[in-house]
């Protein structure tokens, strides 16, 4: 397995639109794979594909905590099917917008479909933590980060502040 390298904003490949993966083939398979790996290696609970620069409808995701048995779901051509009315806040981080949260309202429950690592066709029900990453990690795939949820006035300032450090850390290095 090979660890990718994790694009941040504002490389232009996030902003895009991934397409639908046509089979699930032995190359299909190795990306899945390489970027759980990378997803791990970097501490997130989600990585999408445009992430790592391809425009591929892959996500993977692992909502387990520190100590839990890995829950590692790894999913192509994934579609939210059905959502709760239920909407919750919750705080986001994004491994594109490094070390930025902010609070994001995304459906409480949603139901998504996919094909596995076999090509075959399941759906999974997710609430809290992993209904969050789903949402998040399908509106990659369609070029969308949760910054662009925020008013301007709160992305501006979440967006300054990540230039600043930025500036700060290059300096430093
Ligand atoms: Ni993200």
């Amino acid at each position: 397995m090979t660890k990718m390298k994790v694009l941040e904003i504002p490389h232009p490949i996030l902003r895009e639109k991934a397409k639908p993966v046509e089979k699930v083939d032995a190359r299909i398979v190795g990306l899945l794979d390489d970027m759980l790996e990378t997803m791990y290696a970097s501490n997130g609970v989600g990585l999408a594909a445009n992430q790592v620069g391809l425009l591929e409808r892959i996500v993977v995701i692992d909502c387990a905590r520190e100590g839990e048995e890995p829950d590692p779901l790894q999913m192509v051509n994934p579609k939210i099917i059905a959502h709760s009315e239920e909407i919750l806040c919750r705080n986001e981080g994004c491994l594109s917008v490094p070390r930025e949260y902010a609070d994001v309202d995304r459906f409480a429950v949603v139901t998504v479909e996919y094909l596995d690592k076999n090509g075959e066709k399941k759906t999974r029900t997710a609430d809290g933590l992993l209904g969050m990453a789903i949402q998040h990690e399908l509106d990659h795939l369609d070029g969308i980060l949760f910054i662009d949820y925020l008013s301007k006035l709160k992305r501006d300032k979440l967006l300054h502040h990540l230039e600043k450090r930025r500036k700060k850390e290059a300096k430093e290095a």
